[in-house]
């Protein structure tokens, strides 16, 4: 399995903190938040990862990152021309997935344990998705999985719902089967003029190929000044180590 982390996009919530860098150049506890995914998927085995920021810093996160040698792994690098969205960004990995399974993280999100459990619970499912939930105080933030009443499957996803139908927050850790290149050319820009990650794992829940997993430890997106206040304290404290957890 391949790995791919999103690192594009504004952070216009974060400004000025993004004026003149990428936001997932800013410090999380004691190394810049792009490291947190990094370590993730090398934690579950992953050590071919592609790394898709804007043009404005790719630069920067190239000379941060290097071969990746440093982290005995191996960076390929691609541009993403506008800020688009998640499943536009995530199109630009076609070439480099070659036909393999995919881990997706996006780069603002941040957890203290670590996801090899359910990627390799993941290699095993024969096709189709699986998408990461937590439990959380303000799902309206976030994407949102309406579970049916055993809580066995995922019905629907909703973005940012107004009136959320679960408190289970969709993280921004995505496994994809290779037919996700197509999936994305199928669907349409959603209400914010964005290509949604949502729309894609909407089509696979109503394929009947989605699957999910509810994650262990703490997990925040740091894309707003608290939550990245909130990671910064959290991965601090565990002087920024991934937990291997009980699987
Ligand atoms: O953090 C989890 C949430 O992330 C999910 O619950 C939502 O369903 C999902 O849509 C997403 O919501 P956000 O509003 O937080 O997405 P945001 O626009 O902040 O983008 C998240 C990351 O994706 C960002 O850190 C970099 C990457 N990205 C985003 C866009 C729009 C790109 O690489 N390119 C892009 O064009």
């Amino acid at each position: 399995m391949k790995g791919v982390i999103l690192a594009g996009g504004t952070g216009t919530r974060l400004f000025p903190l993004t004026k003149v860098t990428n936001k997932h150049l800013l410090p999380v506890g004691k190394e810049p938040m792009i490291f947190n995914p990094i370590r993730q998927l090398i934690s579950a085995g992953i050590t071919d990862i592609l790394v898709v920021t804007g043009k404005d810093h790719m630069g920067e996160i190239v000379r941060l990152l290097g071969s990746g040698s440093d982290f005995n792994c191996n960076f390929t690098f691609r541009v993403q021309e506008k800020a688009a969205g998640i499943a536009d960004a995530l199109a630009l990995g076609r070439g480099f997935a070659n036909g393999e399974k995919i881990v997706v993280i996006l780069g603002d999100n941040i957890l203290t344990h670590s996801i090899r459990k359910y990627v390799d619970i993941f290699k095993e499912q024969p096709s189709g998705a699986k998408v990461l939930l937590k439990r959380v105080g303000d799902p309206e933030r976030f994407g949102v999985a309406a579970l049916d009443e055993h809580n066995k499957m995922i019905m629907q996803i909703e973005e940012k719902p107004e009136n959320p139908k679960s408190d289970y927050a969709v993280i921004g850790v995505y496994m994809y089967d290779p037919q996700v290149f197509e999936v994305i050319n199928s669907i349409t820009a959603a209400a914010r003029g964005e290509l949604e990650i949502t729309s894609v794992n909407n089509w696979y829940v109503e394929h009947g190929t989605m699957t999910y997993d509810i994650v262990e430890g703490d997990w925040m997106d740091a894309g707003t000044f608290e939550s990245l206040m909130v990671a910064n304290q959290m991965l601090f404290s565990i002087d920024n180590t991934i937990k291997k957890g009980d699987g």
